[in-house]
Parts: structure tokens; C-alpha cells; sequence
């Protein structure tokens, strides 16, 4: 027979090597389940966690009423537009693109909304490395303030076909 079941008594106490892994493997699991609290209050990085049920069809409607109300320019083709200081910006990610393109100013807080149109996306916010998920039937806010003028790229970090990597977003911060 290819499978036999094991002795009663199989199990026995880790020791030596085996117990000093499972050491190390146990202080570092400790390690993490510190640091994940600790990080979301001191690195200031983290989603609160605020988000809304909505449809692509409704999130869509709101996105482009924010266009039309607030579009400064064009980048290749899509719309530039500058979120009121304070106000709300939108962002959907969709295959494969990211819409609109936003305008932020340094040292005022905006309220970022994130959905998706269609399928999960990544929002990786480059060069500073913040990752989100961006997912349909959900409106994701991130409450975000600019330090730093700059170009930022928005890349998609979450495969969503065949477009996946020309998935690309700006924001322009001044
Ligand atoms: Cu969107 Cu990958």
C-alpha cells in the first residue's frame, strides 16, 4: 500500500536545532504582530479603513462630475484636473488605465476616493511606495496631505490583463 498511516505515537517534543528554529520562527511572528499596530499609528502610512459601498456605474458618475467641474489641463490625453484644497479627489482605476490625472497643492488634505470600474487594481503610489486596493463595488477614501511638490506615478501592482503594465497615473503636486 502507497499510504500508511503513522505510528500512534509519531509525535514527539521539538528539540535542539528544531526547537531553536521554531524559536526564532515564534519571536519574529511576535515581532510582526507588534509592528503592524505600531506602524499604523507611527508611520502614518496606513488606510484608516474608510470605505463605501457603491456601483462602477455610480462611482463613475461622481468621477466625472469632478472632471467637468475642475479639469485644468491635459496630460496625453487625459484630463488634468486640481482637487478643491480640503475637498474631495477621485481616482478609478479601470483596464487599463487610471482617471483623471490629479493636480494637488503641498501641505493641504484631500480626500481621495478609489474604485475600479471593472476588475481588482493596485494603487501603487510611486516613487513613495504606498500600495491600496482599488476594487469595484467599493469606494476607498484615503485621507492624504502632499509634503513634497513633485510628479508622482501611479502604477498598477494587482495583474489585471493584458494591459496590465501600461497602467500608468499621474499626480502632479505644486
Ligand atoms: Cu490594473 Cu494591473
Amino acid at each position: 500500500m502507497s499510504i500508511t498511516a503513522p505510528p500512534k505515537d509519531w509525535f514527539q517534543a521539538p528539540s535542539g536545532h528544531e526547537r531553536v528554529w521554531l524559536g526564532m520562527a515564534f519571536a519574529w511572528c511576535i515581532v510582526l504582530f507588534i509592528m503592524m499596530p505600531l506602524w499604523h499609528f507611527k508611520g502614518k502610512q496606513n488606510s484608516t479603513g474608510e470605505s463605501y459601498a457603491t456601483t462602477p456605474a455610480a462611482f463613475s458618475e461622481r468621477v466625472d462630475r469632478f472632471v467637468a467641474a475642475n479639469q485644468v489641463g491635459t496630460h496625453n490625453g487625459t484630463p488634468i484636473v486640481e482637487a478643491p484644497p480640503g475637498g474631495d479627489a477621485y481616482m478609478l482605476g479601470r483596464m487599463w488605465s487610471w482617471y483623471p490625472f490629479l493636480k494637488l497643492r503641498v501641505g493641504e488634505t484631500y480626500r481621495l476616493h478609489l474604485s475600479s470600474m471593472d476588475l481588482q487594481h493596485g494603487f501603487s503610489l510611486q516613487p513613495m511606495n504606498m500600495n491600496f486596493q482599488v476594487v469595484p463595488g467599493y469606494d476607498h477614501v484615503l485621507t492624504i496631505t502632499p509634503t513634497q511638490a513633485g510628479e508622482y506615478t501611479v502604477v498598477c501592482n494587482e495583474f489585471c490583463g493584458i494591459g496590465h503594465h501600461g497602467m500608468i497615473g499621474k499626480i502632479f503636486v505644486e
